[in-house]
């Protein structure tokens, strides 16, 4: 199979090809996607929450980044492998490029950083130096102790407006990919036609050009709870395998997501 790129994703873009992303953090699961279609592989530091069993994302580690994108790299050699930069691991321009060269180095072809605004420089020099960038907006799990929980983000007309602008600059900054998280759907949409980047969302509605979810949430793995946003792919399927296609399919032919599982505004 022939390498996913991020010239290929932009072109799903240009081409209204909807965009299939998954979370994966070791090397069976990985395979598994990559031989079902799956376009684009996240290591998440979501990590932390469905491998760690912690209750948030702040605990993880560059050392944990590293290791799983190892692992996820050596299962799916072909696959495109974005990986987090954990919580403070891009506090400062320095420990920006250290970590991120660490990523990339584990088998990673691009980095993901929550934030806007204040993250332009660290774009602007990773991109520069070779390292691609995904920006992630909305909402930013890493800032729940300043969020004070995990809310849909951009309600408000004057939060939509500083989304779309922040968007843009991370754009013209140099960011390759933006992934959009828990917004209402109408901002998922103005952001993505705002752009010529692709976007990726994940409870951000059916308007954006792909779709993401953690791969415990769309297997069904959390009994006690799914979000709203997310899907058991699982249930009626045949297999783990069979979930994933499902997973694609339903992403490509738009199918997933429905309105239920996006938030309206
Ligand atoms: O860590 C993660 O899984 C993510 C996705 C929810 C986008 O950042
Ligand atoms: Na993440």
């Amino acid at each position: 199979m022939a390498a996913m790129t991020i010239a290929k994703l932009q072109k799903k873009k240009q081409q209204g090809e909807k965009i299939a992303s998954l979370t994966a953090y070791d090397a069976s699961f990985a395979k598994l996607m990559a031989e079902q279609g799956v376009d684009c592989i996240l290591v998440g530091d979501s990590l932390g929450n469905v491998v760690q069993g912690r209750s948030s994302t702040v605990p993880v580690t560059i050392t944990d980044m590293v290791y799983h994108t190892a692992c996820v790299r050596r299962g799916a050699p072909d696959a495109f492998v974005m990986s987090d930069m954990p919580f403070m691991s891009y506090g400062t321009l320095d420990d920006t490029l250290k970590n991120a060269t660490q990523l990339m180095q584990a088998g990673a072809n691009m980095v993901k950083l929550e934030g806007g605004d204040w993250l332009i420089d660290s774009v602007k020099a990773l991109t520069e130096r070779g390292i691609p960038v995904c920006a992630h907006l909305g909402l930013l799990p890493q800032s729940v102790n300043v969020l004070g929980g995990y809310r849909v983000q951009g309600k408000e007309e004057a939060q939509a407006l500083h989304l779309i602008e922040q968007a843009q600059q991370l754009e013209a900054a140099g960011a390759q990919l933006l992934v959009l998280e828990c917004i209402p759907n109408s901002l998922g949409k103005r952001v993505t036609q705002a752009l010529s980047i692709p976007t990726i969302g994940i409870g951000a509605g059916p308007d954006t050009d792909g779709q993401i979810l953690v791969m415990h949430d769309m297997l069904g793995m959390n009994s006690d709870y799914l979000p709203k946003f997310a899907k058991n792919f699982l249930a009626g399927s045949d297999g783990i395998d069979a979930a994933f296609r499902r997973f694609t399919d339903e992403v490509k032919s738009g199918a997933f997501p429905a309105l239920k599982h996006s938030y309206e505004g």
